[in-house]
Parts: C-alpha cells; sequence; structure tokens
C-alpha cells in the first residue's frame, strides 16, 4: 500500500447565509502538511469545521478558496471515485442486503478486479480486522463494534493513498469505543496508510494520533504531538479543550537569566516557573495553567484555599478548591495512604513550580 502525503493549502469553504443571514465560514484559510503514514487527528467542538475539511479532502463538498494535494498533486478538480481516498462513516454506512464479504469486496469488483485477486484481498483484509468466520453473515448479524470493523475492512481493501475517518466510534458504547482505537491504531500501523481522522473526544484524539490539530470556528488554534498540545497549549481554548486545566491570571514581574520567569498571581510571586525560550515583557499579562494531576492539597503550599469537593475515584482523589473566586482542580494520584480533606476545610496548594506552563 503506497501511503500518499495531503497538503491542504489555504483551504476554506463559506456556506452562503440563508435568508438574509450571514455566510457561514465553516473551514477558513486552513493550511497543514500530513505526511505519508502519520495519523493526525482533527478534533475540536461541534461546528469547528472538522465535517467539511473532511469532505473536501473526499470530494463530497467543492472547497470556496484553496487546494487539496495528494501525494503532491492537486485534487481539487476529481470526483470522489478518482481521489484515492477511502472514508469510514460514523453510520457505518455497510449494504445491508449484502452479506460482510460482499461488503468488502463490492468496491474491487467494481473495479473489475479478478476474482482471485478480490479473493486474496479480502482474505488479507479479514484476517487484518478479526473477521475472518464472519465471510457469510449479513450486517444485522453483527455487533456495533463489528460493523464498524466490516466499514474499516471495506475502505482498506480498496489500499487508498489515505484514510479519512468521521466521529467512527460515537455510536460505540464506552468500552468498546476504548478498544476500537487502539484496534484502529494497530491497523493503521501495520498497513502504514496515512490516516486523517475527526473527533470531538479529547481522550481518543490523545490515544491514537501522531498529532492532533484543533479546530476553533474553522482555523486552526494549535497543531502538534499529543505531549505538545497537552503540556505547551498556545491558548486558554487549547488548554481547556485539551483535558482538565487550571488557568490562573498573573503578571510577569521579571525574567531570570536562566529561562525562567517570575509571575505575581493575586499578590503571590512565583519565582522560576519555565520560559520556555520565549521572552516575556515586565509588567504584560499573561495565564498560567497547572494541570491537575502537577499539584497537590497539603498543610503548606504557595495558595491556600478552601475544599469544595472531595471525591473518591479509585486511582486519585478529585477535589475542587475554591481559590482567588475559581474553581480549582486537583487529581491526588494514589491517596489511600495520604490525608484526605474534606468539603469545607482549608487546605494549601502545593506546585511543581517546573510543571508550570505560561501562555
Ligand atoms: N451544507 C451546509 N450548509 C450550510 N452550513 C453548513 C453545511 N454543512 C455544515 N455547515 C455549517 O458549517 C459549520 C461547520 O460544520 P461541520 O464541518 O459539520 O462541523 P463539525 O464536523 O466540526 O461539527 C457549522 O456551522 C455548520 O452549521
Ligand atoms: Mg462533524
Amino acid at each position: 500500500m503506497k501511503a500518499k502525503g495531503v497538503t491542504l493549502k489555504n483551504l476554506s469553504k463559506i456556506y452562503p447565509g440563508k435568508k438574509g443571514n450571514k455566510d457561514v465560514h465553516a473551514v477558513d484559510d486552513v493550511s497543514l502538511d500530513i505526511e505519508p503514514g502519520e495519523f493526525v487527528t482533527l478534533l475540536g467542538p461541534s461546528g469547528c469545521g472538522k465535517t467539511t475539511t473532511l469532505r473536501m479532502i473526499a470530494g463530497f463538498e467543492k472547497p470556496s478558496e484553496g487546494d487539496i494535494l495528494l501525494g503532491g498533486e492537486s485534487i481539487r478538480h476529481l470526483t470522489p471515485d478518482k481521489r484515492d481516498t477511502a472514508m469510514v462513516f460514523q453510520t457505518y454506512a455497510l449494504f445491508p442486503n449484502l452479506n460482510v464479504y460482499d461488503n468488502i469486496s463490492y468496491g474491487l469488483k467494481i473495479k473489475r478486479l479478478s476474482s482471485d485477486e478480490i479473493r486474496a484481498r479480502v482474505t488479507e483484509i479479514l484476517k487484518l480486522t478479526g473477521l475472518t468466520g464472519y465471510e457469510n453473515r449479513h450486517t444485522n448479524e453483527l455487533s456495533g463494534g463489528q460493523q464498524q470493523r466490516v466499514a474499516l475492512a471495506r475502505a482498506l481493501v480498496m489500499e487508498p493513498g489515505v484514510l479519512l475517518f468521521d466521529e467512527p466510534l460515537s455510536n460505540l458504547d464506552a468500552k468498546l469505543r476504548v478498544q476500537m482505537r487502539t484496534e484502529i491504531r494497530r491497523i493503521q500501523k501495520a498497513v502504514g496508510i496515512t490516516a486523517i481522522y475527526v473527533t470531538h473526544d479529547q481522550a481518543e484524539a490523545m490515544s491514537m494520533s501522531d498529532r492532533i490539530v484543533i479546530l476553533k470556528d474553522g482555523k486552526i488554534a494549535q497543531a502538534g504531538t499529543p505531549k505538545d498540545v497537552y503540556y505547551r497549549p498556545n491558548s486558554e481554548f487549547s488548554a481547556n479543550f485539551i483535558g482538565t486545566a487550571n488557568i490562573l491570571h498573573g503578571k510577569v514581574q521579571k525574567m531570570n537569566d536562566d529561562d525562567t520567569v517570575q509571575v505575581l498571581v493575586e499578590g503571590i510571586l512565583l519565582d522560576k516557573v519555565p520560559a520556555s525560550g520565549k521572552v516575556y515583557e515586565i509588567g504584560s499579562e499573561c495565564a498560567i495553567v497547572i494541570r491537575p494531576e502537577a499539584c497537590s492539597v497539603r498543610e503548606t503550599g504557595v495558595f491556600e484555599a478552601e475544599v469544595t469537593l472531595s471525591t473518591f475515584m479509585g486511582s486519585y482523589q478529585l477535589y475542587e478548591l475554591e481559590l482567588f473566586g475559581n474553581k480549582f482542580t486537583i487529581h491526588e494520584n494514589n491517596p489511600k495512604t495520604k490525608r484526605i480533606y474534606e468539603i469545607g476545610e482549608r487546605a494549601k496548594i502545593e506546585l511543581d513550580i517546573s510543571d508550570i506552563h505560561i501562555i
């Protein structure tokens, strides 16, 4: 299978507003380079333009502006069937009157491959997707997870240059969803195919992707590896969208010589906050991001706050405290032998300054 790179060049989609309403900029000047074999996830809230982007790549939707390259060549003017892409939908879109084998082999028959070649390819894909033995089942005799595997097999068997997924796990129950994440990632790696995966579920994006592209209002808010976007969000939007973030506002007091800064937060001075190579103007406003697992509830610490929630979650104690009028969330890992603070108690918040990220 020859995985292809995908390039989006200043891609935009504007839907004209109906009955005097404003135009909808569903996708707004998106540029992105995806490497052959890369697994890239488009992540963002409902309505941010994920599906529209994917449908333009597949050819179901015409760009208003910009271009799409597949393997270095523009595919803008090609119809969907000529594009060397395959899409896996949330609704599976299987043929209900055909069995598993015929569903998977359908596209190959249209391409008029010999029946020997079809059998060889389908047999291999059945094995890869764990469907061997299910060839003769009708799709209504399959579980949701199995139907999703058939949809994936049907796309893979065409050996496309890029595989497109639009929220493929949304109709599965939580446990199966987690299993299928690993499954899809395993298969994608085994085949070495390029994948563009759309989801609004940040856990899905984190666990599957080489790279996450966070979309907001049709624009790229941030693109990076899961660790990049989690540890170094570039905006409060990204920080809040990926995992849970405590965000405090402050002012830069001083830049130290060792690539750290002093930040004043509500009259409390935090020194040695990592500057990560950036230069901050003295006196400028900044936001600091503290992840819930990067701090603790203790007798001593930088901030003092009242506990407003204390819940045993098994692997961690979930705390919420009221700090400077806002909710501050802490995950105290492995609470078994730790002192547990109850609602209404006052406690200190201990931070590891090196875990703080400045925006
Ligand atoms: N066919 C269409 N006509 C008009 N507006 C549309 C159409 N399809 C999508 N939109 C609008 O474009 C925006 C992006 O939609 P979509 O790409 O489906 O978002 P997502 O998949 O991220 O939820 C939304 O505001 C949506 O209402
Ligand atoms: Mg969508």
